[in-house]
């Protein structure tokens, strides 16, 4: 049975909601989902596929709910992610040079860390853009990939 992990990457709590709304989305769907609101690399199973909501924070830096796992996986003795599965949402504000790095940077470290993006990337501009319905517009692709593993 496949479960679809949501990591939570937040300060604020914007993306947090983001989440929780599209986790019940996903429900609705068929799709089992679990929640990690703070996410320990070492619980997460690499052979389910995981679904990251990301904010940037600082200079581009990941939220705070998120930095730990953001040590595990820049860590010199880097895990290996082949057959991982995964996809990012990354949530930003277009006024920050650094837009969505955040999310950017985990995109690219869990490539090269083997995983394999099950769909693009989406970016959010809480400045510009509707965060719920760019999500839930961009859910099929996500709910079409997870159906097909
Ligand atoms: C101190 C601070 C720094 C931020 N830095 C960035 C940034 O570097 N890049 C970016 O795209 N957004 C940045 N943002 C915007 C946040 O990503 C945005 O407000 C987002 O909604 C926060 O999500 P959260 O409530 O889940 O933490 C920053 C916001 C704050 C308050």
């Amino acid at each position: 049975m496949t479960v679809l992990h949501l990591l939570v990457g937040t300060t604020s709590g914007n993306t947090e909601f983001l989440a929780d709304t599209v986790s019940e989305k996903l429900n609705q769907q068929g799709i089992e989902t679990e929640l990690h609101y703070e996410p320990e690399f070492e619980k997460l199973p690499s052979d389910q596929p995981w679904l990251i909501f990301l904010a940037s924070h600082g200079a581009g830096d990941y939220a705070d709910s998120m930095l730990d796992f953001y040590d595990e996986i820049n860590d010199p003795q880097s895990p290996d992610l082949a057959g991982l599965n995964y996809a990012v949402v990354a949530v930003g504000e277009s006024c920050y040079d650094t837009f969505c790095e955040a999310g950017r940077h985990c995109d690219k470290r869990l490539q090269e860390l083997g995983g394999t993006q099950m769909t693009d990337r989406l970016e959010i501009d809480m400045l510009e853009d509707d965060p719920e319905e760019k999500a839930l517009n961009w859910l099929p692709a996500i709910a079409d990939a997870v159906k097909a593993l």
